[in-house]
């Protein structure tokens, strides 16, 4: 069956421990012969290079579309995008400004007679693939064996909006047995919604989630220190209110010292240094966050390495 990778809470955590062995395993040219769409709606510095060299890394050929050429939605529709693409690709690869059209996609894809896979690469509910490098970060830092097993029971605390990359960061980590904090103000927290499924993962895995308005009660004992931008792509129009509500919820080094002594700090990239993360903080010695940056390419072959075992079993 073809398999897709949209959203880690769809995959399960059986294809996350998968993803992440086969993120780290000798590279095989499973690509050969075959290539890979890249449709980017949105901008891109770290996504687009990690997915294009994880493609050339793993034997096949990256194609980059901007969405000026192919429209989703306003030239011709997301199912029809998905079709045409899927008539030269084996795997279409999208960052789109609507999950949705992820999911129409994947179900315009879904009869038998294709076997195109779509992965995805930022949604405005999702970065999965942002998860998957977060995790493989977190593992050098405090599992270097690579027994994941080794990461239960850690701690990584969430700052500032809670987003796309909150809820995959949060699944990932919850899925591994790692308990999630997140301090953010009333308005840009996670969902009940979000919450009750992220708390049904929890208690599959033994690990917690904590939501909280205080940053220095998500701080403590914490093994990592994480944060990303205030306002994400697409809410440019709201930058100066998520300045103003969301001031307070930056991490700055009095905030790290109030973690463990050995904790880590992660963001996913590109930071506003002095808003949701001081330069200090991020140019300091517990900073990761050029680990996780490379990590996006080791990520990436793992994820395509699991799509490509689906055809090989087949
Ligand atoms: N972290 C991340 O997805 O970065 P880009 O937006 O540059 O791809
Ligand atoms: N939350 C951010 C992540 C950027 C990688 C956004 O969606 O823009």
């Amino acid at each position: 069956m073809t398999k897709n990778f949209l959203d880690l809470e769809t995959c399960g955590p059986d294809a996350l421990m998968e993803i992440m062995a086969l993120s780290h395993a000798p590279v095989e040219p499973v690509l050969k012969g075959t290539s890979v769409a890249m449709v980017f709606e949105k901008p891109s510095a770290r996504t687009r290079s990690s997915t294009e060299m994880a493609v050339v890394d793993l034997g096949g050929h990256p194609l980059m579309i901007s969405d000026a050429e192919v429209g989703i939605d306003r030239r011709e529709s997301a199912e029809d995008v998905a079709r045409t693409l899927g008539s030269y690709h084996r795997i279409i690869a999208a960052r789109v400004n609507d999950h949705d059209v992820l999911l129409r996609m994947q179900a315009a894809l879904s009869s038998p007679l294709w076997n195109v896979s779509v992965v995805n690469l930022l949604s405005d509910f999702s970065h999965p693939c942002q998860a998957i490098a977060d995790l493989l970060t977190l593992s050098d830092e405090f599992s270097p064996s690579g027994d994941l097993t080794a990461l239960k029971g850690r701690t990584v605390a969430y700052f500032g909006d809670a987003n796309n990359v909150t809820r995959s960061l949060a699944q990932a980590a919850l899925m591994l047995g790692i308990n999630i904090k997140i301090a953010s103000p009333e308005g840009y927290q996670l969902s009940r919604e979000t919450v009750s499924s992220l708390t049904e993962m929890a208690h599959i895995s033994g690990a917690t989630i904590f939501q909280s308005d205080d940053v220095h009660e998500v701080a403590s004992g914490a093994d990592a220190l994480y944060s990303d931008v205030w306002t994400s792509m697409g809410q440019e129009s709201e930058r100066a209110q998520r300045s103003k509500d969301l001031a307070g919820y930056g991490i700055d080094e009095d905030l790290v010292a109030e973690a463990q002594s050995d904790a880590i700090v992660m963001h996913c990239l590109p930071a506003h240094r002095g808003e949701e993360i001081t330069d200090a903080v991020l140019e300091s010695s517990q900073s990761r966050v050029w680990v996780q940056a490379a990590h996006r390419r080791t990520a990436m072959r793992g994820v395509f390495r699991w799509i490509m075992e689906g055809d090989a079993h087949s």
